[in-house]
């Protein structure tokens, strides 16, 4: 998110969409701007009582005391056991790291398998934070076409071709933004590409969990030459943040973490750790994950039926939606005119990762607002200014 861009209060500190619009006196209708997910009811029992048994671990402050680097070998076993419905149960623990997020995982990777002045190639859009990273790691960053599948083959084989690039960052399943899920062909085709032409795949599968029908993800086809990334934010919370991160070798792993394992910035919170661990074992992250699944998909069949006349662009369960508009319904307009009515969408433009022109569409969060209510409030707006 770029704070330059938000209002700031009387102490100078950015506002979020939300504190923003209240500054403006706007009655907040929904919020469809932040891509988290939605608080299950269970999740405030569960949390209280890991923290009072974790309050009872005589050795709770020797825990907490420091930060192990890339994650301790007993955390990243359960990581992989979060990670198996998606990459099976063979990895190695010596192939995992864990750091506290999928952003600080992505400027260590950018930073070993670009580097300065290398060309990163993504989808044309794709999530905010990748354009932001890119330019904090110095790295050039290129758009590549997209269809309704994700990535086009033959395009980015012409990029691989022209542009020499380092590394592709993709978003396979439930992109971010265009909620594509790449067919299994597509993504061997990808991969067959990138191996071709010497390219490291970061392959971020954020929304992963929640899509158990998607096809395995690009690091199960080309585990050799991929750096699969799963962040705990979309399937648990973004204040619980952890994200585990898969290498193509411990080799490959040592040579990308290994230059930056005294720095803690990326470090994983080792009290988050405990909680996720505890959580992967005894199954409530599962049962979280499930519950965030079920109000998701209750969400956005609300979606694909209030906007049933909208092109509007969906999967089943999917967290955020994309609005396609005809040309005679211009975004930044939409955009400004639901503002004013107490609803906040995202532009195309906040997806862009370089300065080609985007697609006349907008991005719906339906998970950020914390009702259901306010969701079906909310698209209700929507689909009266769309004049449906
Ligand atoms: C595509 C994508 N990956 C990852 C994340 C989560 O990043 P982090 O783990 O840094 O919270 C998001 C969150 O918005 C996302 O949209």
């Amino acid at each position: 998110m770029n704070f330059a861009a938000h209002p700031t209060s009387q102490s100078g500190t950015a506002l979020m969409p939300e504190q923003a619009a209240q500054k403006a006196h706007t009655t907040i209708v929904a919020d469809f701007t932040r891509s988290i997910p939605p608080m299950p009811p269970i999740f405030r029992a569960r949390l209280c009582s890991s923290l009072s048994d974790l309050a009872s671990d005589p050795n709770l402050d020797m825990h907490v005391r420091t930060s192990v680097s890339g994650g301790r070998q007993f955390d990243r076993e359960a990581g992989l056991k979060w990670l198996a419905p998606r990459l099976g149960d063979k990895v190695l623990a010596d192939r995992m790291t864990i750091t506290n997020g999928t952003q600080s995982a992505m400027l260590l990777l950018l930073e070993a398998l670009v580097g300065q002045n290398g060309l990163l190639l993504t989808e044309a859009l794709s999530w905010g934070a990748v354009r932001e990273v890119a330019r904090r790691a110095h790295v050039k960053i290129r758009g590549l076409p997209i269809d309704d599948d994700g990535i086009i083959p033959d395009a980015f084989e012409t990029a691989c071709r022209d542009l020499r690039p380092k590394a592709l960052y993709c978003n396979p399943t439930d992109q971010n933004p265009t909620t594509a899920v790449m067919p299994e062909m597509r993504r061997r085709q990808i991969a067959a590409i990138a191996r071709h032409y010497g390219l490291a795949i970061i392959e971020d599968d954020a929304l992963g969990r929640h899509h158990p029908d998607a096809p395995a993800p690009i690091a199960s086809i080309a585990p050799d030459i991929t750096w699969y990334v799963m962040g705990l934010t979309k399937c648990i919370a973004q204040g619980l943040r952890l994200a585990y991160i898969v290498g193509p070798s411990l080799a490959d792993t040592q040579q990308v973490m290994g230059p930056a394992s005294r720095l803690s910035f990326w470090a994983p919170n080792p009290l988050t750790t405990a909680i996720a661990t505890r959580w992967i074992i005894d199954g409530t992250a599962e049962e979280i994950c499930t519950a965030i699944r079920h109000e998701s998909s209750k969400r956005e069949e609300l979606a694909s039926s209030v906007l049933s006349e909208a092109d509007l662009v969906s999967k089943p369960g999917a967290m955020h939606v994309w609005l396609r508009l005809s040309p005679a319904k211009d975004r930044h307009q939409l955009t400004a005119s639901l503002k004013h009515k107490g609803v906040a969408v995202r532009p195309a433009e906040l997806f862009a990762v370089d300065d080609t022109p985007v697609p006349n569409a907008v991005r719906l969060s339906l998970s950020s607002p914390l009702e259901r209510s306010q969701v079906e409030h909310g698209l209700q707006i929507i689909a009266t200014a769309l004049q449906i």
